[in-house]
């Protein structure tokens, strides 16, 4: 053989190694995804299809998001990725930790560090019937004990910051403010991110974190 022949030849072995690489790989990557469109996911016991990270089959405040990491199928679980606040699956809903949600008047709704749902006597209910009560205002305990509100200026925080949640901690702090999309509100939008690789263990509302709950900020 000539030394044309012999590259040539490797060449076309080459190219073919590439076009069986490929086209596996477009094999394993559709055997992946059971529904029509993308980015949608199926439910296993109606093979019905619905955007991941939507309401989809679900109810309450629940979104549909995949039942394992890279799962072509979709579970129920709680917004857990939307919010810095830590977000309580109770009973079919989903809760922020630190409100009323559905425990007595004058109580509030704090998880232990083990991750289950407790009510507890809100310290700062007072605060809130002594005040005009306005709306959208929010009472919060911080780490020394104070009453203060959510998303405004607390005395002896640094200037500037505000008392904020923050991914990691149950209990909120100060924190310079946010410039884009904070997200201070109730539970409601259903678009979240993925859920990190190794979160998705959860009671029910799948996609829990499984870190234990750390309140030490
Ligand atoms: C789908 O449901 C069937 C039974 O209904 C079950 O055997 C199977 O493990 C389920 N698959 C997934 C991926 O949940
Ligand atoms: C919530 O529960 C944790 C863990 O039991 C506890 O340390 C904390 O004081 C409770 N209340 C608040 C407002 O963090
Ligand atoms: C959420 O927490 C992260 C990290 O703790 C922080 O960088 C970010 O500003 C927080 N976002 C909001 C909206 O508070």
């Amino acid at each position: 053989m000539s030394n044309t022949c012999k590259w040539i030849s490797f060449g076309v072995v080459s190219l073919g190694v590439v076009v069986i690489l490929v086209f596996l790989y477009h094999l394993s990557q559709e055997n992946n995804s059971k529904c029509p469109n993308e980015g949608e996911l199926m439910q296993n016991d109606t093979r019905e299809c619905f955007k991941r990270e939507t309401k989809g089959p679900c109810f309450n405040n629940l979104v549909f998001v995949e039942d394992k990491p890279r799962s072509p199928y979709g579970a129920c679980s709680c917004p857990y990725m939307e919010f810095n606040r830590t977000i309580i699956y109770y009973e079919g809903q989903c809760y922020f930790v630190f409100s009323q949600a559905y425990c007595n008047e004058g109580y509030w709704l704090n998880v232990t560090t083990h991750g289950e749902p407790v009510c507890e006597l809100n310290p700062c209910s007072q605060q809130v019937t002594q005040e005009l009560e306005a709306v959208g205002v929010e009472w919060v305990q911080i780490k020394d004990g104070r009453c203060v509100q959510l998303g405004k200026w607390a005395e002896g925080c640094p200037e500037g910051s505000t008392v904020r949640f923050s991914r990691n901690y149950v209990r909120p702090s100060c924190f310079q403010p946010v410039t884009l999309g904070q997200t201070i509100g109730a539970i409601s939008a259903p678009s979240i991110r993925k859920c990190p690789a190794g979160s998705y263990l959860a009671i029910s509302g799948k996609c829990q974190p499984t870190m234990e709950f750390d309140f030490d900020y």
